[in-house]
């Protein structure tokens, strides 16, 4: 396992420090993260293992600006988030961060076909890359006038990773991404996020799937909402 440290900022995505998180829900408090720094390099993939309840979720939905921690600092792209308003942060997300969920149902608009999506995810990031390339590289781009319901969820997945992508992204962040898949499906997910990483982009998965973990250049371990140490 990797510990996520300081390294040469013009090689880092995305550094947090002293992230520190509790839910607090009828009057009880459930600590999910404690103290965690990981920094993110460009180019790379990086893997969140550790089990279940660990705080992967969590620690994505803080990097990524969808929630604000309690305490701790996240930079992406050189921006201090935590201190940004519900609008800035939002801005940011569009212009910077590429997010796939774990399930299919939340990833993809009803009423836009895969080209619209694609022409959607390149305008929000101001590029006008049209996806086809990635969209080859995922091996939908023969489905590309179609709508999310007349795709499996494999391939939901897959149109939703080119979603995330397309534009290039500071950071492309998946959770889970073959949780609910076939083997097939899941080694065409995986094979893609390597390929992407290979391609330059910047992806940041959260698994329990060795298959996922083995194809990233680093590795952080959560346990019970810490940053294991390397032995
Ligand atoms: N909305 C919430 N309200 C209260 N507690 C929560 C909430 N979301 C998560 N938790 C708690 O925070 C801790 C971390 O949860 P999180 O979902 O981040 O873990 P995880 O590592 O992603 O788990 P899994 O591998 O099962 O997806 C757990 O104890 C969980 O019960
Ligand atoms: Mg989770």
């Amino acid at each position: 396992m990797t510990r996520a440290d300081s390294s040469d900022d013009d090689s880092v995505a995305l550094r947090c420090q002293g992230i520190t998180h509790e839910y607090h829900v009828s009057g009880q408090s459930v600590h999910a993260l404690t103290d965690v720094a990981v920094s993110v390099e460009r180019g790379q993939v990086t893997a969140l293992v550790g089990p279940s309840g660990s705080g992967k979720s969590t620690l994505l939905r803080i990097l990524a600006c969808q929630a604000r921690p309690q305490a701790g600092t996240v930079e992406i792209a050189g921006i201090e988030t935590t201190v940004l308003s519900a609008r800035q942060r939002r801005t940011l997300r569009r212009a910077h961060i590429g997010y796939v969920y774990q399930d299919p149902a939340d990833n993809l608009l009803d009423y836009l076909t895969v080209a619209e999506h694609l022409t959607l995810g390149a305008r929000l990031r101001g590029s006008d890359d049209d996806g086809r390339k990635l969209l080859g590289v995922l091996g939908m781009d023969d489905r590309i006038g179609h709508y999310p319901r007349q795709l499996s969820g494999g391939e939901q997945q897959r149109v939703a990773l080119a979603f995330a992508a397309v534009g290039e992204p500071t950071l492309l962040v998946t959770d889970e991404p073959t949780a609910q898949l076939d083997r097939g499906s899941a080694r065409l997910v995986v094979g893609a996020l390597r390929r992407l990483a290979d391609h330059g982009h910047t992806v940041l998965v959260a698994t329990h799937d060795p298959d996922v973990s083995g194809v990233a250049e680093r590795v952080v371990e959560l346990v019970d909402g810490r940053v294991e140490c390397p032995q």
